[in-house]
This record gives structure tokens, sequence and C-alpha cells, in this order.
């Protein structure tokens, strides 16, 4: 496909894209966070408007501008970016998880700023956060529903992608290749995408909206027809 003559196959659907890295409170003033740049969700969004669909982006902290056209939910937190997301998915026809759920936040946030004390650092505790693409794949909610997650992996790249495509029971896991400075706040990927099917596409080194169309031609091939 040659940019700029994108077929608008997407005419007619509704998507929802998740972006960015979430951020975790500690305090008022601090929160964890990871290296999301946001992206490929950004990338997306862009991608799926030019070929012709309605776009909802739910999106944590990026610093990037949203195409114009998206439909914008900023959120900050996971546990915001569930709600925006099952919210928003609830008449679409495919929803694609693009963003860095932090897996942990703590438990407790400070009500005020948390002050040195000379006794020394109170540990951090930690809980875990909703598994929100597990949910959206174990409840969908309109027929032909497609759902699309993203995994960074290290090192056994294939085995880890096939085993969290089976455990999160989503219909496509794009599978990036991450560490030596690949993927994370960088501006190009590589990836291979994998289906619940048993099917799988590579896709080489390239810009992310290159990649972008590439998801976007299997989740289109697996809407139901209108
Ligand atoms: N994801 C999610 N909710 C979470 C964590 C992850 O929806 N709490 C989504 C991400 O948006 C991504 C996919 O799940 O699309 C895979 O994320 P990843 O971090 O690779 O998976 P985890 O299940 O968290 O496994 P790991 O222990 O390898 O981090
Ligand atoms: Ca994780």
């Amino acid at each position: 496909l040659r940019r700029g003559s994108l077929p608008a196959d997407l005419a007619g659907r509704r998507v929802v894209v998740s972006a960015g890295g979430t951020r975790e409170a500690i305090d008022p003033v601090r929160y964890l966070g990871n290296r999301s740049s946001g992206r490929q969700g950004y990338a997306l969004a862009a991608t799926a408007l030019a070929r012709g669909a309605r776009v909802t982006l739910v999106t944590a902290a990026t610093g990037l501008t949203a195409p114009a056209g998206a439909d914008v939910l900023p959120v900050e937190s996971a546990v915001q970016m569930r709600e925006a997301v099952l919210e928003a998915r609830r008449d679409a026809d495919a929803v694609v998880m693009a963003a860095a759920v932090a897996d942990f936040r703590p438990a407790e946030q400070a009500p005020g700023k948390i002050k040195k004390t000379g006794a020394g650092p109170k540990p951090i505790e930690l809980v875990e956060n909703p598994d929100i693409l597990a949910e959206l794949a174990r409840e969908r909610t309109a027929a032909g529903q497609v759902v699309v997650g993203f995994a960074a992996e290290t090192d056994d790249v294939l085995a880890n992608g096939r085993a969290k495509l089976a455990r999160k029971g989503c219909d496509l896991l794009v599978v990036n290749q991450v560490g030596d400075g690949r993927a994370f706040g960088t501006e190009d990927n590589q990836a291979v995408i994998l289906g619940a099917d048993g099917g799988s596409a590579e896709v080489p080194h390239g810009p992310k909206s290159a990649l972008a169309d590439r998801v976007w031609d299997l989740v289109r091939d697996r809407l139901p027809r209108v």
C-alpha cells in the first residue's frame, strides 16, 4: 500500500486505541512511570482515521498532539484507563491496546507531599493493576469485536508472545523486540503480529505508521462483513 492512496476500508467502523504510559501516583507530585512514548498508539489512531474509521484515542500523558478528527480521552493511571477504555469500546468494532499499562501501582497515595524525615525513605508498597486487555478479550461487547494487544519482549520473543496471546485471549498480539535501544522511545519498530488462529505476520523494521497499517489490515480481515 502506498501512503496517500490508502483505501477507506475502515469506513463505517468504530475503533478504540489506547496509547502512552500510565502514571501511578505516589503522592500529589510524584508518580511511577515508564518510557513509552505513545507514538505507536498515535500512529495507529492516525492510520485508522486515514482509512475512514471513527477513532477514540484513550491516551495517557505523552506530550504528543492527537491526530485531527480523533475523539480524545485523556487519562493518567491504569485504573482511569480501564474505565475510559471499557466505556469507549462498548459499540466498537475493534480495540487496540497500544498503551504501556503499569503492572503495579502504589497501594496508597499519600494525601500530601512525602517529606524527608531524617530516618531514611519508607518503602513503597505496590499492588497489581487490573489487566485491561484480558478483560476486553474475555467480555466482548459487540458481535465480532476484534481485540488487539501489544507486547514488548526481550528474550525468547516468539515463545513469550505465543504464551501471552493465549493468556490474554486476544485475537492479535503485536510483539515488538525491545532492548538495544529498539522500539521504546524510538521512531522505528520491528515486530511480528501473532494471530489467535495460529497465523503470524512479520513486519520488517520501518516506521510506526507502516506497522500501524499492517495491524489495521489484519483487523479488517477479521471484522464481520457489513
Ligand atoms: N495490558 C493491560 N493491562 C495491564 C497490563 C497490560 O491492558 N494491566 C496490556 C498492554 O496494553 C498490552 C498487553 O496487555 O497490550 C501486554 O502487555 P505486557 O506488559 O506485555 O503484558 P503483561 O501481562 O503485563 O505481562 P508482563 O509480565 O510480561 O509485563
Ligand atoms: Ca506488563
